[in-house]
C-alpha cells in the first residue's frame, strides 16, 4: 500500500483560518438570522483598481488576436513587469535590486512554503511566536520539526517571543540559527521595524552565515516614513536576505493572484560537499520545473498598479483600509480596551478584557455581537490573551461593528 507524509499528522487541528471559517459556519447553520461582520482572515473587500481591470480587458483582447496571443510566459514572470517592479518598488529606494532578481508568482503564502524545496532538512529555524502560521506549519510538512507540545510549539524550532513588552520586534537570538522569519509590518501583531532592528537582524545573519526570510506583503499600508518598506534599504541584506512581496492587499488581489519574490544573485548557501552555492540559481531552476508562470491577464493588470492612472488608486484603496484601522484602533481605545499596530499595519492587535482567552473572547465576540475577529493563540502560545482584527472590509460593516463591541465590553 501506498504510504502518507506522515508529518502532515503532526500538524494540529487545522489551519487557522479554516477552523476560524468551521465554527463560524456552525454559528451561521445554528442562527441563520444572525448579521454577522467577518474582520477575521485579511481578505480585501473593496474592487480591483480601474487601471488593473482596463488593462486585464485589454490583456484579454490581446489573448483574441493571433498577432498578440501568449501562450506559456516565461516561468519567472515578463520582464517588462519584472523591471517595473525591481525599478518602482526597489530602486527608487536606493535598494540594488535588479529585474532578474524578481521572480513574478501566485502568492506569497505559496512563495514562503516552496522556498523550502531549495533548502536542507538540517537547517535550524527560528520563528516569532505570535507568527504567521504558514511558515510553521510548511516546515512541519517538510519534516523539519517535532512533534507539537500541549501549547502548540513545535520541536525543533526556535521560537522568538514577540510582546508588549519588546515592543513585538523579537530579540536576536543568542543561539545560531540558519533560517529566520521575520514579517514587517508585522501578522499578526501589526507592530513595524526600524532600520536599526533590521540592520540588527542583518548583522547577526551576515555574522552567522544565516538567511532571512522577509515577509513584505504589508509594506504598502507603512505611513512612517521612517520605517524601512523593503530589507533592502537595509546594509549588507542582499546578501542574507529573501524577500517576499504581493499584489494582494495594496491591489486587492486576494482573488487574482499576484506576487513576487526577489532572490538577490548574491545571496548564497552551503551544499553537503561544504561549497557555496547561488539560491538564485536553485530557486530559478525550482520554479522552472515547478511552476508555470502567471498568467498574462494578471500580469498585465499588476503591471497597471505602476502606471500613471494606477499609482493614485492603490494609493486611495490603501488609505481606505487605513482609514478602517483607525475607526478600528480609536473605538476599542475609546472602549478601554489595550490596542497595538493599526498605525502602520492593517491589522490591530487587541489585549482581550478581564483576562479571557483568545478563544473565549472569539466566542463571546461571535455570539454577542456577531463580530469575527482571529484568536491570538492561533498564532502561538505568546498570541494568548490577544486578538487580532482585521481592516480590511467595508466602512459600514467596521462602523457597525465597532459600536456593536464597544456596546458590549
Ligand atoms: C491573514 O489573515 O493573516 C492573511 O489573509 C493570510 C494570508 O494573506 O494568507
Amino acid at each position: 500500500m501506498a504510504t502518507i507524509n506522515d508529518n502532515y499528522l503532526k500538524l494540529k487541528a487545522g489551519y487557522l483560518f479554516p477552523e476560524i471559517a468551521r465554527r463560524v459556519n456552525a454559528f451561521a447553520e445554528a442562527n441563520p438570522n444572525a448579521p454577522i461582520i467577518r474582520l477575521g482572515i485579511g481578505d480585501v473587500t473593496e474592487p480591483l483598481p480601474e487601471a488593473c481591470r482596463t488593462a486585464m480587458i485589454q490583456a484579454v483582447q490581446d489573448m483574441g488576436d493571433r498577432a498578440q496571443f501568449k501562450g506559456y510566459g516565461p516561468e519567472q514572470g515578463y520582464a517588462w513587469l519584472r523591471e517595473k517592479i525591481a525599478q518602482h518598488d526597489f530602486q527608487s529606494r536606493g535598494c540594488a535590486i535588479d529585474a532578474a532578481e524578481i521572480f513574478v508568482s501566485d502568492g506569497s503564502k505559496c512563495d514562503t512554503g516552496n522556498i523550502l524545496d531549495i533548502f536542507g532538512d538540517d537547517n535550524a529555524i527560528a520563528v516569532t511566536d505570535p507568527v504567521y502560521p504558514v511558515y510553521v506549519d510548511t516546515n512541519v510538512m517538510a519534516g523539519h520539526t517535532g512533534h507539537a507540545s500541549d501549547t502548540g510549539e513545535y520541536g525543533g524550532l526556535v521560537y522568538l517571543p514577540i510582546t508588549a513588552e519588546n515592543n513585538f520586534t523579537a530579540q536576536i537570538p543568542t543561539q545560531k540559527v540558519d533560517l529566520i522569519y521575520l514579517c514587517f509590518p508585522n501578522n499578526p501583531t501589526g507592530a513595524t521595524a526600524s532600520k536599526d532592528h533590521l540592520q540588527a537582524w542583518v548583522d547577526y545573519a551576515k555574522s552567522n552565515g544565516s538567511i532571512i526570510f522577509f515577509d513584505a506583503a504589508y509594506e504598502a499600508f507603512i505611513t512612517d516614513p521612517a520605517i524601512p518598506h523593503s530589507i533592502y534599504e537595509i546594509d549588507g541584506a542582499p546578501e542574507c536576505a529573501i524577500e517576499f512581496r504581493s499584489f494582494s492587499k495594496n491591489a486587492g488581489f486576494t482573488g487574482t493572484r499576484c506576487a513576487f519574490t526577489v532572490v538577490p544573485k548574491a545571496l548564497t548557501a552551503k551544499a553537503a560537499d561544504g561549497s557555496k552555492v547561488k539560491l538564485w540559481q536553485l530557486w530559478n531552476r525550482r520554479q522552472s520545473t515547478k511552476f508555470n508562470g502567471v498568467s498574462y491577464i494578471v500580469q498585465r493588470g499588476a503591471e497597471a498598479v505602476y502606471s500613471e492612472a494606477g499609482q493614485p488608486q492603490i494609493k486611495a484603496l490603501v488609505r481606505f483600509y487605513m482609514d478602517n484601522a483607525r475607526i478600528i484602533r480609536e473605538q476599542l481605545i475609546a472602549a478601554g480596551l489595550s490596542v497595538y499596530g493599526g498605525v502602520n499595519a492593517p491589522y490591530v492587535w487587541v489585549k482581550t478584557p478581564s483576562g479571557l482567552s483568545s478563544w473565549d473572547f472569539f466566542d463571546k465576540l461571535l455570539q454577542g455581537c456577531h463580530v469575527v475577529g482571529t484568536p491570538g493563540s492561533g498564532f502561538g502560545s505568546a498570541g494568548e490573551g490577544y486578538f487580532r482584527i482585521s481592516a480590511f472590509n467595508s466602512r459600514e460593516n467596521v462602523e457597525e461593528a465597532m459600536q456593536r463591541i464597544t456596546k458590549r465590553f
